[in-house]
């Protein structure tokens, strides 16, 4: 019911009367007092003017499932959110719950990670209060090896995502990093489970640095936060919301074809490694080239000395961008 009463206020201009929550839905007017009452001790801002109603003036930095319930405007995706004051990682949870049957488009959000799990075998601070650490989890009918592809969609999504919320000129760190002014701001981590030719699930698991005053000595020169790009604190849930809607988007887009045919025009624009020198980690032999952007496959091309290369897969440093020079 708190979710269903501010999803009226937020869509009201002006005052809703108690009556008309009472009557729209049929509950006692304590009821609604009470429910009323429990969001204003959630941080909410609600005036009650006698013979008026209730007008919400200000939401607080909160992510739980109301507030990110009666903000949504997507058709389907996050339709079922799951909020954590803190959990072992919103990856791990959001597995769990493809395996109970929740629906394509679960989203699990929390406010701190115990065990918040990076790419690489690496950890991901999840402090209280400072990021957005979500994961949503997906079943898409494709093939698996389509699946990676995924990653980048999300990435495009984020990265619109915070330049519409903030103003900042996000970029896209080719495969999955969002980076701003060369400072990391944004990991995706992917993993998928599936059969030879059948996906059961993937969880895309996003970690935003929002409020974070500074970092652990080394993690200083490569990473940054919302707010020390721009001084500003913007509401979490506003990030995902708009997340929300573009990933949608996007995914419908990209599962007509099963390729970024579609998309990579609007990715190639954000990408950070554009044009740019970069050196590709590849296991096997490293190389230096310049990126021209992907192709409908989400490889990095690079052109060598000598040729034209795809990469598929590995770690690549951008010439100025976290320490390669
Ligand atoms: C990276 O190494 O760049 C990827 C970091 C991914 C972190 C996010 S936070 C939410 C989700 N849950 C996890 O345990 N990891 C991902």
């Amino acid at each position: 019911m708190k979710t269903e009463i501010l999803t009226m206020l937020r869509e009201t201009e002006g005052y809703v009367s108690g009556q008309e929550l009472c009557n729209h839905f049929g509950v006692s007017r304590t009821a609604v007092w009470k429910a009323i009452n429990q969001l204003k001790d959630a941080g909410y801002e609600i005036e009650a003017v006698p013979n008026k109603g209730y007008h919400l003036i200000s939401a607080p930095d909160i992510m739980s499932a109301e507030e990110l319930k009666s903000n949504r405007k997507t058709k389907w995706m996050g339709q079922e959110i799951l909020y954590f004051d803190s959990i072992d990682s919103t990856n791990t949870k959001a597995k769990q719950l493809a395996e109970e049957n929740y629906p394509s488009g679960t989203l699990v959000v929390a406010d701190r990670q115990t065990a918040g799990r990076g790419r690489r075998g690496r950890n991901w601070e999840s402090p209280q209060h400072t990021g957005i650490f979500m994961t949503l989890m997906v079943k898409p009918d494709m093939n698996p090896n389509n699946a990676s592809m995924l990653t980048l969609v999300a990435a495009l999504a984020v990265a619109k995502a915070i330049t519409e919320v903030t103003q900042l000129p996000a970029q896209i760190k080719w495969p999955n990093d969002i980076v701003i002014n060369g400072h990391k701001i944004v990991g995706i981590l992917t993993e998928m489970s599936a059969q030879i030719d059948y996906i059961n699930h993937v969880v895309i698991g996003i970690g935003i640095n929002v409020h974070n005053e500074s970092f652990p000595q080394e993690l200083r020169e490569t990473a940054s936060s919302l707010l020390l790009e721009s001084g500003k604190r913007f509401r979490r849930a506003d990030i995902i919301e708009a997340f929300l809607e573009h990933f949608e988007k996007y995914y419908e887009v990209f599962l007509e074809t099963q390729d970024l045919e579609a998309l990579m025009n609007e990715y190639n624009r954000m990408l950070v490694n554009r044009e740019k020198f970069v050196r590709v980690l590849d296991p096997k032999e490293p190389f230096e080239g310049k990126a021209m952007g992907i192709t409908k496959k989400g490889e990095l091309i690079v052109d060598t000395w000598e040729s034209r290369k795809l990469v598929s897969s590995g770690e690549v440093s951008v010439r100025g961008i976290y320490g390669y020079v």
